[in-house]
C-alpha cells in the first residue's frame, strides 16, 4: 500500500460539528416532507451515513455509483456510471449528497442525470468544495467547507482506493 505523509486538515470533531449543522439545515428545509437522500458512491458513504443520521425527517436512501478519477488524483473528465438508482424519482424531493466538488464535472453530470428524471425538487449537498479547481460553473445548495486546490483523503475520500477509513480529512504531503 502507498505510504503517504498526511497532515490533519479537518479534525473528526470539526467534521461532526459541521455535519450536524448541515443536518439541521436539511431538517428545516424538509420538515413535514418526504425526501430521497442519494449517496454518491464511493466517496460520500462516510459523510452520507453521518449526515442522514442528523436529518430528522422522513427520508429514504438511494445509492448512485460514479467514477471520474479512476484511481488518479486528476479527474479524467469522463464520468462513468457504476451503479444506478433502484427507484424512479419523478415527483419526489431529492437530496444529492456528494463528498467533494473539484472540477465540478461530476456534480454537473449528476445534476443533469437526476433532473432528467423530473424530481419535484433537487437539493445539492457537498461536504467539500475546491472553488479554485472548478472547470465548469457549478452551483451547490449546501457546502460544508471550501478548501484550497489540494488533494485530500479520509472520511470516505481515497487515494488509489486507500485512506477512506481515516476518521478525519488529511492533506497529502508527498505524492510519489
Ligand atoms: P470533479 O468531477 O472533478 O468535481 O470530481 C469529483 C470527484 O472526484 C469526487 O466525487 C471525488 O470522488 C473525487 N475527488 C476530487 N477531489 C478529490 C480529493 O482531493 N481527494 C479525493 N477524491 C477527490
Amino acid at each position: 500500500m502507498n505510504k503517504l505523509k498526511l497532515s490533519t486538515y479537518i479534525a473528526a470533531e470539526d467534521l461532526q460539528k459541521k455535519v450536524n449543522e448541515m443536518g439541521a439545515t436539511l431538517t428545516k428545509k424538509f420538515k413535514d416532507k418526504k425526501a430521497i437522500a442519494v449517496c454518491v458512491l464511493k466517496g460520500s458513504f462516510v459523510f452520507y451515513s453521518d449526515l442522514i443520521r442528523s436529518i430528522d425527517t422522513d427520508i429514504t436512501c438511494e445509492f448512485f455509483g460514479v467514477s471520474s478519477y479512476q484511481g488518479n488524483t486528476q479527474s479524467s473528465g469522463e464520468v462513468k456510471v457504476t451503479l444506478d438508482l433502484s427507484v424512479p424519482i419523478e415527483g419526489e424531493h431529492v437530496i444529492l449528497i456528494e463528498d467533494i466538488v473539484d472540477t465540478g464535472i461530476t456534480m454537473n453530470y449528476l445534476k443533469a442525470s437526476l433532473l432528467a428524471r423530473k424530481p419535484k425538487s433537487l437539493t445539492t449537498v457537498a461536504l467539500l468544495e475546491k472553488p479554485e479547481a472548478l472547470k465548469v460553473p457549478c452551483e451547490i445548495d449546501l457546502v460544508g467547507f471550501k478548501i484550497p486546490n489540494d488533494f485530500v483523503v479520509g472520511y470516505g475520500l481515497d487515494y488509489q482506493g486507500y485512506y477512506r477509513n481515516l476518521p478525519y480529512i488529511a492533506q497529502v504531503q508527498n505524492f510519489q
